[in-house]
């Protein structure tokens, strides 16, 4: 019998994932005996997955693409976060009852204003896309008192859904690129479309961008993604990557499971140097 704490992440595919590095540096910090490790497993096993996990006294588990949806829909008990963003990334049995949170948004608004200095509270926000990503995000910056919020997607009814499920907390101002405006600016760009994987831009304007907005693309590579190229080129003020949200969403759960939150700023750095 192993005395050390079992935590791992699921998802399909799961290789490159970055988790299990980011929280032994978080365990190794924190002087706490840990075990995390990466799983592949399919749709049809990740609820029989799940159960055995926490059965066999499991004590976390972090769920990436494309079971956010799924662990939602199987804890008993979800924060209102992850209520709001319909997905969940962090399980975890309280009172025998398992338990759901959303740590991406908690993670971006971190980034945001810990690490860039970016004070959320009465910007204009635009938000491109309307995938689990974006909802999710949203889930928390409307915690965050922003004046405005902004949503663009190529399939407007997922941007409508969005606004919908989130119309009792937050309004949010839904369109199709081709239909919106194309000269007012923004505080600050999220992009929550999936294009940077493919090194594609979505359909931007660069009206968008005045001196004071900060470009943020949650995601990241070896070198700026097309969005953070993109922003550099057209004056924004700041033009981030999503490595800093990834460490700090760890961090979130780590924070969650064990009570203690890690300091980031290392491992971002660590990761950064390792890409
Ligand atoms: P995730 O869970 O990472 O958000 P997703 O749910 O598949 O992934 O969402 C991907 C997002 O990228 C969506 O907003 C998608 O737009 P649609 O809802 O119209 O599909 C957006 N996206 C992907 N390819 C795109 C493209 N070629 N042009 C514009 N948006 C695109």
């Amino acid at each position: 019998m192993k005395n050390q704490s079992q935590y791992a992440v699921v998802g399909d595919p799961i290789g490159h994932s970055k988790s299990p590095l980011i929280h032994a540096q978080f365990a190794r910090q924190t002087g706490q005996d840990i075990a995390y490790d990466a799983f592949a497993i399919t749709s049809e096993n990740f609820n029989q997955f799940v159960n055995d996990f926490f059965n066999h006294g499991g004590a976390g588990l972090n769920i990436t693409l494309p079971h956010k949806q799924a662990a939602f829909e199987m804890a008993s008990q979800n924060s209102p976060r992850a209520v709001l963003a319909g997905a969940v990334n962090t399980l975890y049995v309280q009172a025998g009852r398992l338990c759901g949170e959303n740590t991406d948004g908690p993670g971006l608004v971190r980034d945001l204003s810990v690490n860039n200095d970016f004070d959320l509270a009465g910007k204009s926000i635009l938000m491109l896309g309307a995938g689990g990503a974006a909802r999710g995000a949203l889930a928390e910056l409307v915690n965050a008192a922003p004046a405005r919020i902004t949503l663009l997607n190529r399939t407007v009814a997922k941007a409508e859904a969005i606004r919908l499920a989130f119309r009792d907390v937050q309004e949010i101002h839904v369109s199709e690129y081709d239909n919106a405006d194309q000269h007012e600016s923004f505080d600050l760009i999220i992009n929550a479309t999936s294009l940077s994987l493919q090194g594609e831009l979505p359909p931007v304007s660069s009206n968008w961008v005045g001196g004071q907005t900060c470009c943020y693309d949650m995601m990241y590579g070896d070198s700026d993604t097309v969005f953070v190229s993109w922003a550099k080129q057209n004056g924004a003020a700041s033009a981030i990557d999503g490595l800093g949200m990834l460490v700090e969403q760890a961090a979130e759960s780590f924070a969650i499971w064990q009570g203690i939150r890690p300091e980031t700023e290392s491992v971002i750095r660590m990761i950064r140097e390792g890409l």
